[in-house]
């Protein structure tokens, strides 16, 4: 099976770093024309760089906005009017808080910045790859989307809503040549995971996917390979989700997970 993405233009939120550059430089591999986001130009173009590295002669736009306001996702629809592949992937970072202790802004913050980017964009793009009669929509949520874990409920509450959201536009979508899905996504080495473990480490020279498979078996009991994964792992699904492939394929959650969720469907 070849993945050939060459003609499409491929639209990532929250793509200077991350599953969001991860899915950007995939995307790119593939032969995509790949648009980046993120609120900073100058991190934004270090982004690009590191994909022409990566893919030399790569075709990479990048639109600096802050996705997490109206007038940062109509900015975007505004530069980059057409869009066949639509990767949500911008959200809030994890952190951990108590429950008693999290007042009203912050739940309004996560929705905002986690939940708002993706029902804009894809309002902005949907209709026109209906229209074309081709398109992809991904988004990327997380296990504590249905594991709910007490100490991040504002994270999860948002992963739970683009489930929905996904699930819900699949049905607008139809038949018309137009997928909408979602990945459930476990622990993966993103520069964010890989900060938040090394401040954890018990010595410098611990090995940190060693480390993190501690920390996975820990928080996640159920995880049945009790590993940290590699980005390009997780971005593997999303290619192959936003592909010709994998047209039978909507209103789907997909797992890259590690087996953490027990349900068998
Ligand atoms: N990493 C994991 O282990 C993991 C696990 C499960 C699910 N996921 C999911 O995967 C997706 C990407 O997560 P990630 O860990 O790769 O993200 P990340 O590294 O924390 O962030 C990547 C992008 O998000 C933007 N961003 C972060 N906080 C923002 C804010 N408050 N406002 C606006 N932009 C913000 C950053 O853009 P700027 O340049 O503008 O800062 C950056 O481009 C999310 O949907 C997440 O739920 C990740």
């Amino acid at each position: 099976m070849k993945i050939e993405l060459t003609g499409k233009t491929a639209i990532v939120t929250g793509s200077s770093a991350g599953l969001g550059w991860g899915s950007a430089v995939a995307l790119a591999a593939a032969g995509a024309t790949v648009v980046l986001t993120g609120r900073y130009g100058e991190k934004l173009q270090a982004a690009r760089d590191r994909i022409l590295q990566a893919v030399p002669g790569a075709s990479v736009r990048s639109h600096v906005a802050d996705l997490t306001t109206a007038a940062g996702c109509s900015s975007l629809v505004e530069a980059e009017p057409s869009c066949d592949i639509l990767v949500n992937s911008l959200a809030k970072n994890w952190t951990p808080k108590n429950f008693f202790d999290t007042p009203d802004e912050e739940w309004d913050t996560s929705f905002q910045a986690s939940v708002m980017p993706g029902v804009r964009c894809t309002r902005g793009y949907l209709r026109q790859m209906m229209d074309r009669g081709w398109g992809r929509v991904l988004f990327l949520s997380s296990v504590e989307a249905v594991i709910a874990t007490p100490d991040s409920l504002d994270y999860a509450f948002t992963r739970a809503a683009v489930l929905s959201l996904s699930r819900g536009l699949a049905k607008i979508a139809g038949d018309s040549g137009v997928t909408v899905n979602a990945v459930l996504i476990g622990v993966t080495m993103t520069e964010g995971t890989e900060t938040v473990l090394r401040a954890m480490l018990p010595s410098p020279d611990t090995d940190l996917y060693t480390f993190g498979a501690t920390a996975v078996k820990q928080r996640y009991p159920t995880s049945v390979d009790g590993r940290v994964h590699t980005v390009e792992e997780v971005t593997n699904l999303v290619v192959y989700l936003c592909s010709e492939f994998s047209s039978a394929t909507t209103g789907s959650t997909y797992r890259a997970d590690g087996g953490i969720l027990e349900s068998l469907v």
